[in-house]
């Protein structure tokens, strides 16, 4: 099993100053990012490897695709795609950024997607588009703005049409 994990403003906004836009001000879905991936294998590109401070994100395996070695004990790294799957012992995860998710979304069998209700203009990094004829969804579940998370948004799964 193979998913993609993102969240994504309204214009699919991803990244900005080698951070989330949002950065942490949606506490529930860091909560649920920790949650769909825990016990799995984490894929990540290099970018997102030091966005998230270089060091490997506990309970998942780590493998960080790059042209060089990360050098960072409990990180394994990969140079392509292909060669993170064929090192995941664990369900994959592809947890970004940009490159890689564009890269990764074919070989893909579910998307969990944050949609944030919300713009990010000094966005750089996107999410590709998600076409409708190949990605049907599958749940939906909308949470308010409330003391945890500054923007309104949805929790969404879209699974591969057959
Ligand atoms: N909103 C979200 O859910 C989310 C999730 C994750 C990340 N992000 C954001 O996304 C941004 C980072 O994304 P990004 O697109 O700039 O970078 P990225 O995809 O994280 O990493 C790019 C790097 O990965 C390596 N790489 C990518 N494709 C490769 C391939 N096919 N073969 C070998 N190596 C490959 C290269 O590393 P080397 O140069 O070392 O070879 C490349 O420079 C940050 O702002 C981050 O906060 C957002």
């Amino acid at each position: 099993m193979k998913m993609i994990i993102v969240g994504m403003g309204k214009n699919r906004e991803i990244g900005a100053n080698q951070d989330m836009p949002w950065s942490r001000a949606l506490r529930d879905d860091l909560i649920n990012f920790k949650k769909l991936s825990s016990g799995k294998s984490v894929i990540m590109g290099y970018r997102t490897f030091e966005s998230i401070g270089k060091k490997p994100l506990p309970n998942r395996q780590n493998i960080v695709v790059s042209r060089e070695p990360t050098g960072v004990e409990g990180v394994l790294t990969a140079y392509s795609l292909e060669a993170a799957y064929a090192l995941a012992q664990y369900d994959v995860v592809v947890m970004g950024g940009g490159q890689i998710y564009a890269d990764a979304i074919d070989d893909m069998d579910v998307l969990y997607v944050t949609e944030i209700d919300a713009e990010f203009p000094e966005a750089t990094v996107f999410f590709p588009k998600i076409d409708q004829t190949k990605w049907q969804e599958t749940s939906r579940e909308h949470h308010e703005i409330d003391e945890r998370n500054t923007y309104a948004f949805d929790f969404v799964k879209y699974e591969r049409k057959v």
